[in-house]
């Protein structure tokens, strides 16, 4: 009844932006996404009859009511999917620096999706897994899977066929992935909250839907042709247009700061110097370059230079869920 499994952190370069569905995560819009060597969570869950309640450790120690509540919520589905009520112990290790912003809920949820079905004794196909990691956390259904990944909306009510899929393996095109950390205050509003407004209220959301579809598959025919300037011309493009909607949001809100504008100018000037580098954004102030192995080093010199800037984590392609030994 225990299994550890591994699953990493993954960069939207095509957006998630909204729910049509609450309850079951089902989102408006297709996303793309690459799974990142350098940032991953490992998790291990045993089920066992004594216990009253789960157990929630991340990072060595018991976490919040709050965060309890969410993975009791989770494993809740898993449990109602196994058909058990056996209560769990989760112990989580991140190496993924939460407090600096960068996304932990993906890697987090698919590690728990992995390890607790495993110690159940299912034997789930990535679609399955997919779909129920899709119920921890929308970007946790992407993390599944290494390399290049997308992830269908599906069109059914019920949710069962929205799941990710692989597009090009982590080994079969080697691109960089600067983490840019600006600052370390946690994220004012939630990607939930923050969601949820904007397809509510902005004005700008109907603008958002109608060309994602095109920007996925602009970005996928991309990655076939390892067309670097393609993918990073829309992939950059696809960010700016999902920041763009929460400004016309009620009340209006952005995840950037001043550092943020910043690193977006000095990437644009650095094209005009003949690099190729592009940027995108997540919800939270830090930023994510993109640019060939070639250029990384140019890149990275040149942002570390700024007062901004506090640290660069240089990533690359990562793998999809691995499990590892009990006893880890
Ligand atoms: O599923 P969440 O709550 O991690 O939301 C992800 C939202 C973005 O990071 C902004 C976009 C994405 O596709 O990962």
């Amino acid at each position: 009844m225990k299994a550890v499994a591994q699953a990493h952190t993954n960069i939207a370069l095509i957006k998630y932006w909204g729910k049509r569905d609450e309850a079951l995560f089902l989102p408006m819009n297709s996303s793309l996404s690459i799974t990142l060597d350098r940032f991953y969570t490992t998790t291990g869950v045993q089920f066992c009859k004594d216990l009253s309640k789960d157990i929630f450790m991340l990072n060595g120690e018991l976490v919040n009511e709050q965060e309890l509540a969410k993975m009791t919520r989770f494993l809740d589905i898993i449990r109602n999917y196994a058909g058990v009520q056996e209560h769990a112990i989760i112990n989580s290790t991140n190496k993924v620096p939460t407090a600096a912003g960068f996304a932990s809920s993906a890697s987090g949820y698919a590690a728990v999706a992995a390890a607790s079905t495993k110690a159940l004794g299912l034997e789930l196909g990535g679609k399955e897994l997919s779909m129920l990691a899709r119920r921890g956390s929308g970007s946790a259904t992407r993390s599944i899977f290494g390399g290049y990944v997308e992830w269908q909306k599906g069109e059914r009510e019920d949710g069962s066929d929205s799941y990710a899929k692989q597009i090009l393996g982590e080994k079969e095109w080697g691109l960089t992935i600067l983490s840019v950390l600006l600052e370390s205050k946690c994220k004012k509003v939630s990607s939930r909250e923050g969601m949820k407004r904007t397809v509510e209220t902005s004005p700008f959301y109907s603008g958002w839907l109608d060309t994602v579809e095109h920007d996925i598959y602009s970005a996928k025919e991309a990655i076939r042709n390892h067309d670097f300037d393609q993918l990073g011309k829309v992939s950059e493009a696809n960010a700016l247009k999902m920041h763009a909607t929460m400004l016309g949001a009620t009340p209006p809100f952005t995840y950037w700061q001043s550092g943020t504008l910043a690193v977006m100018e000095r990437i644009q000037e650095l094209r005009e110097e003949g690099i190729s580098a592009y940027f995108t954004i997540d919800a939270g102030p830090n930023v994510k370059v993109l640019c060939m192995p070639n250029d990384e080093e140019r890149v990275r010199a040149a942002l570390l230079h700024m007062s901004e800037v506090e640290d660069i984590y240089s990533c690359h392609p990562g793998p999809g869920i691995t499990y590892l030994p009990e006893s880890t």
